[in-house]
C-alpha cells in the first residue's frame, strides 16, 4: 500500500501501533506496520535502555517514539501539600473497604520514591530528546500538546518526522502551527486521554483543516473495515492503541487482560479517576467509586496521580487473588474497540488480519460500485 504516510515514515502498511511495550513495537514493525513506543514516565537513562533494545530488534526498520516533553519546566512537587486531607481519607477508606493488601516494605518504598521522581522527570525532560537523537528513530510524537519549537527544529535537522495528537480541530491547528509533519486525529472512542468528539466526525474535519498535512485517524480502529472507513474519511493511515493490549507480546496485567477479553464496547468509561484528566478506561469498582456523587471528585493532573500512585500499586498486586476486592478495582486504559478483542494472538497476526479484512472491504465496495 502507498499513502502519504507510508512514504513519509517508510512502512509497508499505513498502520501505526502505539504501545508502551517494546515487544509489540518490534513485532508490528517487523510485520510491515510502524511501531511507536510510548515513553511517558521514563527517565533519560531508562529510555536509552529501551531504545537500544529496539535498535537491535527492529532490523534497521524505523520506529517511533511518543514522549511527553513539557513546553516549560514546572516543578510538580512531591511533597503532598496539594492533596486535600478529604481525598487522602477517601482513598484510605476505599482500600480498607475492598480489603486491598499493603505492599511489602521494599515495594512501598520504591513506589514512594517514584512519586518523588516526578520532579526529576520534569526537570530532565529536555534530556529525553538528546537520548532519542542518538537512536535511529524516524518519527517523534508529542503526547500532550504541541512540541516545543526548538525540539521541532532539532528533529527536522536530523530528518525525523514530527507528529502530534489532536482531539479537536483547534488542537490540530495548534500542532500544525508548531511545525508538525503529520497530525493524529484521535476520537473519543480511543483508549487513554481523549476528547469528546467521535472519530467519524473528527477525522474529516481535521483532514479539511490541515489542507494537505497528512492525518492519521485514531480511536476505535481495530479491524480492516474500520481502517477502510478511516481512509475513506481522508486519513492517510491509522494510529491504533487498544488492540495491541491483548496481544501475546503485551505486558498487560494478566487479570486486566482477562477483563478486556470479556468486555464489550459498553464496558469503558471516559473518567478522570486514573490521572485527573479524562481518559477512557475499563469500567471497574475503581471508576464507579470515583463517579459516586457521595465521594470526592478526582484532583487535577498531576496531583491525582500523586494521590493514587500507591493505591494503584497495591490494587495491581492484590488483583491476582480471585474474588478479591483488588480484582474488582483493577482496571486500565482501553478504548471502545475492547469489545472486538476476543483472544490473545501474536501482534503480527493482528496486523495481518487488519490488512486482509481491509483488502476484502475495498473489494466489496468495488463490487458495489460495479453494480
Ligand atoms: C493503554 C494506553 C495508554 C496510552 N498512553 C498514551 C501515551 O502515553 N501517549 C499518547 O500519545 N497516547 C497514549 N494513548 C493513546 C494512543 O496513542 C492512541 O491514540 C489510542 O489508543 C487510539 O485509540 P484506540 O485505543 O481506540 O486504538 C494510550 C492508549 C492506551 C490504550
Amino acid at each position: 500500500m502507498r499513502t502519504a504516510i507510508t512514504d513519509m515514515i517508510g512502512c509497508e502498511y499505513p498502520i501505526v501501533a502505539f504501545s508502551h511495550c517494546r515487544d509489540v513495537v518490534a513485532a508490528v514493525t517487523h510485520a510491515g506496520g510502524f511501531g511507536v513506543l510510548g515513553v511517558a514516565g521514563r527517565l533519560p537513562e531508562e529510555l536509552d535502555v529501551e531504545l537500544r533494545w529496539l535498535d537491535e530488534h527492529t532490523g534497521g526498520r524505523g520506529y517511533g517514539v511518543d514522549a511527553l516533553i513539557p513546553r516549560k519546566v514546572e516543578q510538580v512537587g512531591a511533597s503532598g501539600g496539594h492533596v486535600p486531607e478529604e481525598h487522602r481519607r477517601f482513598v484510605a477508606d476505599l482500600l480498607a473497604r475492598y480489603d486491598v493488601p499493603e505492599l511489602p516494605a521494599d515495594e512501598a518504598e520504591r513506589v514512594r520514591a517514584s512519586a518523588g521522581r516526578a520532579d526529576a522527570m520534569v526537570a530532565r525532560a529536555s534530556e529525553l530528546w538528546d537520548v532519542i537523537s542518538e537512536h535511529p528513530v524516524t518519527m517523534f510524537v508529542s503526547a500532550l500538546g504541541p512540541p516545543p519549537a526548538d525540539l521541532v527544529e532539532k528533529a527536522h535537522a536530523k530528518g525525523v518526522v514530527v507528529g502530534g495528537l489532536a482531539g479537536a480541530v483547534q488542537h490540530a491547528e495548534r500542532q500544525k502551527a508548531a511545525g508538525v509533519d503529520l497530525v493524529v486525529a484521535q476520537g473519543s472512542e480511543a483508549g487513554g486521554h481523549c476528547g469528546e468528539i467521535a472519530t467519524m466526525v473528527l477525522v474529516p474535519d481535521v483532514v479539511d483543516a490541515m489542507d494537505g498535512t497528512p492525518v492519521l485517524a485514531a480511536g476505535g480502529i481495530a479491524t480492516g473495515r474500520q481502517m477502510a472507513a478511516a481512509l475513506s474519511l481522508g486519513a492517510a493511515g491509522v494510529w491504533t492503541g487498544s488492540v495491541w493490549l491483548t496481544t501475546q507480546e503485551a505486558e498487560t496485567h494478566p487479570v486486566v487482560k482477562e477483563k478486556m477479553l470479556a468486555a464489550s464496547a459498553s464496558d469503558t468509561v471516559r473518567s478522570r479517576s486514573s490521572t485527573g484528566k479524562h481518559a477512557r478506561q475499563l469500567v471497574s469498582a475503581w471508576t464507579r467509586e470515583w463517579e459516586d456523587p457521595a465521594n470526592p471528585d478526582p484532583l487535577g493532573m498531576p496531583h491525582h496521580s500523586e494521590l493514587i500512585a500507591e493505591a494503584k500499586a497495591r490494587i495491581g498486586r492484590g488483583a491476582h487473588v480471585r474474588g478479591s476486592g483488588s480484582e474488582q478495582l483493577v482496571n486500565y486504559f482501553v478504548g471502545q474497540v475492547v469489545g472486538r478483542m476476543r483472544s490473545v494472538r501474536p501482534a503480527r497476526r493482528v496486523l495481518e488480519e487488519i490488512v486482509a479484512e481491509y483488502a476484502d472491504t475495498v473489494a466489496r465496495i468495488e463490487r458495489i460500485n460495479a453494480g
